[in-house]
This record gives C-alpha cells, structure tokens and sequence, in this order.
C-alpha cells in the first residue's frame, strides 16, 4: 500500500496539499497514493475535509481516488508519536510522501510567553516534525533502493523565512523554523544517496489561520511590510509540490523573501534588523 502522510492537515497548507495530492495523477499509475494519512488534533475539521475532498470522485468516476484516512493526534506528546508509529507497524505502508507541516508560534514578547506556549511551540516544530520523520524512515527507505528516481519517497518540511533570521516578537518560533531548515539540509544530504528527496520550504507570510493562532485572535491579519507580501495556499502549495518533484532541496517562494534570504546571508544580522525595525 502505497501512502502520504500530512501532518498539520486540518487547516491551511495542510488542508492544500490534501486537496492536491487528492486530485494528482501519474499516468503511468494512476493515483500515486492508495491512502492519504491526515494528522491534526482536531478530528472534526478533518472529517469534514475528507467529506468536502470526497465529494470530488463522483465528477469523475472513471478515475480512482486515494482514500482519506483522518488519524487526529496531538503530535507535542509522546503517546501519539507512538500511537503513529504502532500504526505503521501494524498497516506497513510505503509512505511515498510524508509532508511535515504541522507548526505554530506565538507571536508576542518572550518575557510574555508562558513556559507552556514555549514548550509546545518547540515541540511541535522540532522535536515531533524530527520524530515524525524518524518512525516514517523506515517505511520509505527500503522502497527508495528499488524505485526509479521520479517515482521515489520523498520529504517535504514546511520551514519559513522567519528561520533565516532572528526575529523579534517571535524569538522562539524564528528559531525553531531555524532548525527546520538546518536539520532539512542536512537531511537532504544524507539521504541523497538513498534515493528519498527532502525539500526545506521557506515561504513568508501566507493567507491561513496562522497569524490567528499566533496573535491568539480569531480576527488577526498580518500588518507592516509583512502584509505586503502576503501569499495564497493555492500559490504555494502547487510550487512546494513540483520543487518536490524535482528534487529540490530547497524552496524560497516569493521575490520579497528570496531578497531577505540573500539578505541574510551577505548583510550582518544587526543590520537586517535595524531595517526591520523601522520597516514594521
Ligand atoms: N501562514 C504563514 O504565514 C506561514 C509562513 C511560513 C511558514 N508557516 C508554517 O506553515 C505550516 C502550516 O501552517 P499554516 O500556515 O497552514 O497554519 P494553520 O492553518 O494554523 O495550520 C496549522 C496546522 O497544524 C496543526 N497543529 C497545530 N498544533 C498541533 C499539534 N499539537 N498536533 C498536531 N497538529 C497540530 C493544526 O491542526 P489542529 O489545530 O487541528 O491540531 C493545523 O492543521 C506551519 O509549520 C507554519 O509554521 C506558516
């Protein structure tokens, strides 16, 4: 049984890659994906995406369609890593695709932050997005020695171009989107050779319930420059999915965010900065 797996899919670019990774076709194969596992807390956000995606075959009922299977877990606790990977023992999958998305920030001083807000930002971001990956290596290694290159398992991590800088105001999350992109690369290297791809997606600002969650308001939108660089799940989720395809290690979506990446690697830290600062 050939599977992806989604973290992070009840909302957002989770939500997205379901939905396209619902509708791809090989033509050679057919569906890639006999099922897409979709992990979150929320149980009932995901069912209704698999009620809504689900709607989709009955257009087309000459083609076949994965199925949708709704696996809610609160991946900060150790239980639901094992709870995952139980799981995989028992069904032993080929997971095609595993897509770590899930993640969240607070958005507000350090000194304001609670060591709970801290804790569960770092252990969603880190901690379970590297476990996630380490219990679905071995359901995708074996597979990759024996596919052709276009056909073989493959990683994406959602990072952020918070993660090139330290940003204050999200002090914790810049970091941990920090590690996102250095543990990616590294992985991407190691794993080259064994025919499993990882792509490190850096996208800025994005339309989701992200910046709801982060300011704690059900009617947040992003302000300042970032707000002008705002961007859409329809727009980056089908580039994260052909930089993926093609084997990309890595994918800065947006010319604001290219610019602030070369930024940061040719202009000192306190400069970028100070620029910041006065741009927000
Ligand atoms: N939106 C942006 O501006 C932006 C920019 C750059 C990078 N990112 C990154 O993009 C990724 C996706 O975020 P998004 O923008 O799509 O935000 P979102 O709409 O808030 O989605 C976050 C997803 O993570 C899940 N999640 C949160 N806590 C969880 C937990 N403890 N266990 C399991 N799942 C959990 C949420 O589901 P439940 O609440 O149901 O658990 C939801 O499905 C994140 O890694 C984020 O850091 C976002």
């Amino acid at each position: 049984m050939n599977i992806a797996i989604v973290t992070g899919a009840s909302s957002g670019m989770g939500e997205e890659f379901v939905t396209q990774l619902f509708m791809e076709i090989d033509n050679r194969i057919g569906a890639p994906y006999d099922e897409i596992w979709m992990i979150a807390r929320s149980e009932d956000k995901l069912q209704n995406l698999r009620d809504s995606v689900a709607n989709i075959p009955f257009r087309m009922p000459e083609r076949r369609f994965p199925i949708l299977r709704p696996i809610p877990l609160d991946l900060t606790k150790e239980e639901s890593i094992r709870s995952l990977a139980a799981l995989l023992e028992e069904r032993k999958p080929v997971i095609r695709l595993l897509i770590n998305c899930a993640g969240m920030g607070r958005n507000s001083a350090f000194a304001e932050q609670t060591v709970e807000e801290t804790r569960s930002a770092i252990t969603l971001n880190c901690t379970s997005l590297s476990e996630v990956t380490n219990i679905c290596l071995p359901y995708m290694l074996p597979a990759a020695s024996s596919l052709p290159k276009k056909e073989a398992p493959r990683i994406i991590n959602i990072a952020s171009s918070a993660g090139f800088l330290p940003q204050p105001g999200y002090a914790v999350y810049a970091a941990t989107k920090s590690y996102v992109i250095s543990f990616s690369r590294a992985l991407a290297t190691e794993l080259q050779s064994r025919n499993v791809a990882v792509t490190c997606i850096c996208p800025g600002p994005v339309d989701t319930n992200f910046i709801k969650v982060s300011k704690n308001d059900p009617n947040a939108t992003f302000t300042g420059f970032k707000s002008k660089f705002v961007t859409t799940t329809g727009k980056l989720i089908p580039a994260s999915l052909r930089a993926s395809k093609k084997r990309k290690k890595m994918l800065v979506y947006g010319l604001g965010q290219k610019a602030l990446h070369l930024m940061s690697k040719v202009l000192p830290t306190s400069w970028i900065l100070f620029f910041e600062r006065g741009m927000s």
